[in-house]
């Protein structure tokens, strides 16, 4: 949610600018703007919507200047509008701002006390308007600045410029991940090594509270009044990787990558020589764990569910999963000895973030499944599980999720292993398994055309869709239905397949829909009764199963996709991969905006 960029350099910096937030344009957003200093004077074109939009507006009246700040912004206080577009500036001062200001209305109350008149709906306007009062009172940019962060609640990550200083460019972060970039004789300010991978690849991670200030040739960065450093690393990305490649949209680019980003998870986790697996030294011994809690968003609180069927069938262990956003203010006693498990793709989920640090209040050690290794989630664990997904742009979730299913199917063999639940015939069995994943995910990849077909004749057609799933196979359903619903604009419901009989199946008709997936498991022929209840009410069956299911079943269904036959225990990994593209497909036909889904963002930074 919300992207923020800050440059000081020597060229005209509105292009560049505008080119780093469509580099940010995957958190999601509804308006944008950049500002500049123009003849000393803070300089803004803001506009409603899309980049597009805003580009137009540069194009009527160009913007000068090599300074300047920019943002896309997702709304939270005051509707999407180009009045309410950041950069909010008065004459002295303009913000870009991610995040909330907790105690924005007794400041505001301050200020307007003050006389301040305030132009716009926002929150981040106390911002500008408190470093305006305190720059107005003589203070130097600096004391402003750490004045500032003394006043400011909530979590934020902010760039500020200042009119009359061609020379300072200021940045601050609370909660929202904020990074610095070293270029050639400039310098920039963004909210993640994306954005400023078409500039540099040397980049500090600020850390909660640091603020700073970027000179032309370098920056110094502060806790309060007092001078830190942080590590220059090099991020690892650039402009290309972040590119779409051949594909159309960033969503199919990152399915299909998954055989490679499953091959390059597994290999940091499984010894290629003796193909057992080899988890990272963790600070606690499975042995002695009393309960395992789960927690996640979205899409990542599915791989939790899955995850919890394998930690409880392989390892013994007690799971609770549960979304973050009710786990974190349910106050649930957790047990002495117990690990919570935070799994997120951006690892700045703030749900997910203080679920974490609720569980961390109850002496609970904290684990975490993340893809962006310097975030707050990564940072605030004890140990953390990376995924290797590469960056993923499309909002919906698909390469981090079935990475997160690996790394937890691994975390769960470890698990099994150390409390003597797994042998070692059966870690032989599944890291086989594991290891043709890529494979197997290629062969489903050649469903592609297929998925397609299905997707436009029926999935795009329906205004209602329902998927089921039994066992493993159930968060499969839920984050098929998600995925369908996010991009597609279609109502999709996922449904534990024994439970349709207790309501969903009342929906069914010739006009519903239903997705059973169905692997031939231990529980597949229970799952066959519902489709077959499915099939008795005129329901139209699309079936996503391997060659013996369809054997059993196929002639029933109006579509079958059949997969390949792989132990059960890894078919979630599998069978994920088809509802993917059959929600692409069916948002590719009802021409939706497959990366960006309207109001939905990446990285979810508000409550
Ligand atoms: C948003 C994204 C989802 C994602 C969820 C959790 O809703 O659109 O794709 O699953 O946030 O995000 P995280 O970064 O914590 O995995």
């Amino acid at each position: 949610m919300c992207g923020i960029i800050g440059i000081i350099g020597k060229a005209p910096v509105a292009p560049l600018l505008l080119e780093a937030l469509k580099r940010l344009e995957y958190r999601g957003y509804d308006s944008a703007g950049i500002a500049t200093l123009v003849n000393g004077r803070i300089e803004r074109r803001r506009a409603e919507g899309k980049l597009v939009n805003l580009d137009h507006r540069l194009a009527e009246e160009p913007l000068g200047g090599t300074i300047g700040i920019g943002h896309t912004r997702w709304a939270t206080h005051g509707k999407p509008s180009e009045r309410n577009a950041h950069p909010i500036a008065t004459s002295r001062v303009a913000v870009v701002h991610n995040g909330i200001i907790e105690n924005f209305q007794v400041l505001k109350d301050e200020l307007v006390a003050e006389g301040r008149r305030f132009d716009s709906d926002t929150d981040t306007e106390v911002v500008a308007q408190l470093l305006t009062s305190y720059l107005e009172a003589k203070m130097s940019p600096e004391e402003a600045m750490a004045k500032a962060m003394g006043r400011l609640r909530g979590a934020f990550a902010l760039a500020v410029l200042l009119s009359g200083r061609e020379d300072i460019l200021m940045g601050a972060r609370r909660g929202s991940s904020l990074a610095v970039g070293y270029g050639d004789g400039a310098m920039y300010i963004g909210t993640d090594a994306l954005a400023l991978a078409p500039f540099t690849k040397r980049v500090s991670y600020l850390r909660d509270n640091d603020w700073v200030v970027l000179r032309l040739d370098g920056c110094k960065i502060y806790q309060g009044h007092t001078e830190v450093t942080r590590e220059i690393r090099d991020s690892g990305l650039s402009g290309e990787m972040t590119g779409k490649g051949n594909h159309q949209h960033y969503m199919l680019k990152e399915i299909h990558e998954q055989p490679a980003v499953i091959g390059d998870t597994l290999q940091s986790y499984i010894d290629p020589a003796t193909r057992a697996v080899r988890l990272p030294e963790l600070p606690f011994d499975w042995n002695a764990v009393s309960r395992v809690t789960m927690t996640a968003c979205g899409t990542a609180f599915y791989a939790c569910l899955v995850a919890k069927y394998w930690f409880e069938a392989l390892a013994r262990l007690p799971v609770e999963a549960e979304v973050a956003s009710e786990f974190r203010y349910r106050e649930p006693p957790l047990p002495a000895g117990g690990v919570c498990i935070a799994v997120s793709q951006s690892g700045e989920t703030v749900d997910t973030l203080a679920a974490m640090r609720y569980a961390k209040s109850q002496n609970q050690t904290l684990l975490s499944v993340v893809n962006v290794p310097e975030s707050a989630i990564a940072r605030e664990s004890d140990a953390v599980l990376p995924t290797l997904a590469g960056p993923e742009i499309g909002v919906a979730s698909t390469k981090a999720f079935t990475t997160q299913l690996t790394v937890l199917l691994v975390a769960a063999l470890a698990a099994g292993r150390a409390r003597g639940t797994v042998t070692a015939a059966q870690e032989e069995g599944l890291t086989r398994a594991l290891i043709e994943m890529p494979e197997q995910v290629n062969d489903v990849l050649g469903r592609e055309e297929e998925c397609r077909r299905i997707a436009v004749d029926i999935l795009a057609k329906a205004r209602d869709v329902l998927y089921l799933g039994r066992g493993s196979s159930f968060p499969v359903a839920l984050e098929g239905a998600l995925k369908l619903k996010e991009i597609s604009y279609i109502h999709a419901e996922g449904y534990a397949a024994g439970e349709m009989k207790h309501g969903p199946i009342a929906l069914i008709d010739e006009h519903v829909p239903v997705v059973v997936v169905a692997p031939s498991d231990s529980v597949f022929e229970k799952t066959a009764s519902n489709f077959e209840q499915v099939k008795a009410r005129g329901g139209k069956l699309v079936l996503l199963t391997d060659a013996a299911g369809a054997a059993r079943l196929g002639s029933h269904a109006a579509a079958t996709i059949v997969l390949p036959t792989v132990d059960p225990v890894v078919a979630p990994i599998l069978y994920t991969v088809a509802v993917q593209m059959l929600a692409y497909y069916a948002a590719l036909a009802k021409g939706t905006d497959v990366d960006q889904p309207r109001n939905l963002a990446k990285s979810v930074t508000v409550e």
